[in-house]
């Protein structure tokens, strides 16, 4: 089995990741990078990372007009990211310019997946910006019409795993953040999955990052992971 965790490295400067990526070595499937490193680091910080050859999770939720996510997308193809993530938000024709932009890599495009409802976002705040389908509907409505959009997966909270499997079928892929072992302190994250419970209810990824790059020793807790994974 392959590792499923992408370890969410939240941290501004590409010394501190490498010297994390370091401890990390074969204890992990890949690397999560998002907004907060890139606006710091840049390409050049992604490019450092990579060239640990491990698999890196690009999560910038591009979000503006077709033609100009199309050319994102484009522009961090060189980067070659395992995964990148768009907001569904955009609607059908952004995503579709996104797909065609990430297929110009060739086969080894990087995978494409869909932001639906931020999990920061309660009812109210969706009533307030004038959505009125519940939570979970909308999560559905935006993760299929990613799919038919030709997106290759989303991300999405350890309570949506059930409704999207079973409105995507099999092949998408679900990236699950908000996931706890059992011996982690959930932080600031509400509603958490263990890593077996989330594979079970079928993530086919899972994001975690502080119970491994908190933890006393980072490459132990990881090391824990994945053989609670494996058992
Ligand atoms: O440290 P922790 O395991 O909570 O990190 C989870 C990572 O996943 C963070 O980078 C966080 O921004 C991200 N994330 C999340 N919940 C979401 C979407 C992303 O925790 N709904």
């Amino acid at each position: 089995m392959t590792n499923p965790v992408f370890c969410a490295f939240d941290m501004p400067d590409t010394a501190s990741a490498l010297e994390m990526a370091s401890r990390l070595k074969g204890r992990i499937g890949g690397i999560k990078l998002g907004m907060e490193f890139f606006m710091a680091e840049g390409p050049a910080g992604i490019r450092a990372l990579s060239a640990q050859n491990v698999p890196i999770f690009l999560d910038l939720k591009l979000h503006d007009i077709p033609n100009t996510v199309a050319g994102a997308v484009t522009s961090l193809l060189p980067l070659a990211p395992h995964f990148m993530t768009i907001h569904t938000a955009g609607g059908p024709a952004m995503m579709q310019a996104a797909v065609k932009a990430a297929a110009g890599a060739g086969p080894n495009r990087p995978k494409l997946l869909g932001v639906t409802v931020l999990t920061s976002l309660d009812q109210a705040d969706l009533a307030a910006c004038g959505h009125t389908a519940k939570t979970q509907d909308l999560v559905v409505t935006l993760a299929k019409l990613a799919q038919d959009s030709g997106l290759d997966g989303i991300v999405c909270s350890p309570q949506e795993i059930a409704a999207v499997r079973a409105a995507c079928g099999p092949d998408f892929v679900l990236m699950v953040p908000g996931i706890r072992p059992l011996w982690a302190a959930a932080g600031d994250q509400k509603r958490v999955m263990t890593p077996r419970e989330a594979c079970a209810a079928g993530a086919t990824h899972l994001v975690i990052g502080r119970p491994i790059t908190a933890a006393p020793d980072p490459a132990e807790a990881a090391t824990r992971i994945q053989e609670d994974l494996a058992a």
